[in-house]
């Protein structure tokens, strides 16, 4: 494993603690010390577990080969990967560092790090399905059900995100965490949401984006419009 630090000074924080974690994540992760190596080979098609779990569409929840199983089962594959070291991770506790380890027609995968108090805002992945493995440390998943719930995801952890999904993911502990996202078709938009006063999830605000990790729009400046609630 290659960690990086970025920016590590200028956090707001506890600097020093932070590049404590990140040495600590070098041990935990057994640090090989190469640099990275180069995008695997296809993810979706390597994997001997088509044998059991072929590619079937679930033409019921999204335009693509693949199903949330299998999707689920990459990211852990790849997280493996990162365990073994064979992907450089950096952290910059000013922007969420992320970097793409692979794309093809149907899939994109993505490894993304987090330094304590890194969250995205409330969205989904508009017609991409979603997963995610957590490599190290530990997320806090807040999605919509209704109401807004929460669930802690930790090493090994992760969860399969369907059409509609609409979640917040923050590193809420004191230590940076490291997380391997896949989606279905590659992801192009996103949407974002609020929760408003009357307790209604209300979608503020799309982008067309490839990357997971795009600036969040906001309203700001936008006036409301009387009369339409
Ligand atoms: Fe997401």
């Amino acid at each position: 494993m290659w960690f990086t630090a970025v920016h590590g000074s200028q956090h707001s924080g506890t600097p020093a603690a932070d590049l404590a974690e990140v040495a600590h994540l070098r041990r935990t992760l057994s640090v090989s010390g190469r640099r990275a190596a180069p995008p695997a080979p296809d993810p979706v098609r390597r994997s001997s577990e088509k044998k059991t779990k072929p590619m079937t569409a679930d033409i019921a929840t999204a335009p693509t080969p693949l199903t949330l199983d299998r999707l689920a089962a990459l990211t852990a594959e790849v997280a493996e990967e990162v365990r073994r070291g064979l992907h450089e991770i950096r952290f910059d506790a000013e922007n969420r560092w992320s970097v793409r380890l692979h794309a093809d027609d149907h899939t994109d995968v993505w490894l993304i790090s987090w330094t304590p108090d890194q969250s995205t805002r409330l969205h989904d992945h508009a017609g991409s399905l979603g997963a995610l493995t957590v490599v190290a440390g530990e997320l806090v998943e807040r999605y919509w059900a209704g109401r807004l719930r929460e669930r802690t995801l930790a090493d090994g952890g992760g969860g399969r995100f369907p059409l509609g999904h609409v979640h917040d993911v923050v590193n809420a502990s004191g230590a940076p965490a490291v997380s391997v996202h896949a989606y279905s078709p590659p992801l192009t938009a996103m949407h974002y949401y609020e929760v408003g006063g009357d307790g209604a999830l209300r979608r503020t605000d799309s982008v067309l984006t490839t990357d997971p990790e795009p600036g969040a729009p906001t309203l700001d400046g936008v006036p409301a419009r009387e009369g339409v609630r």
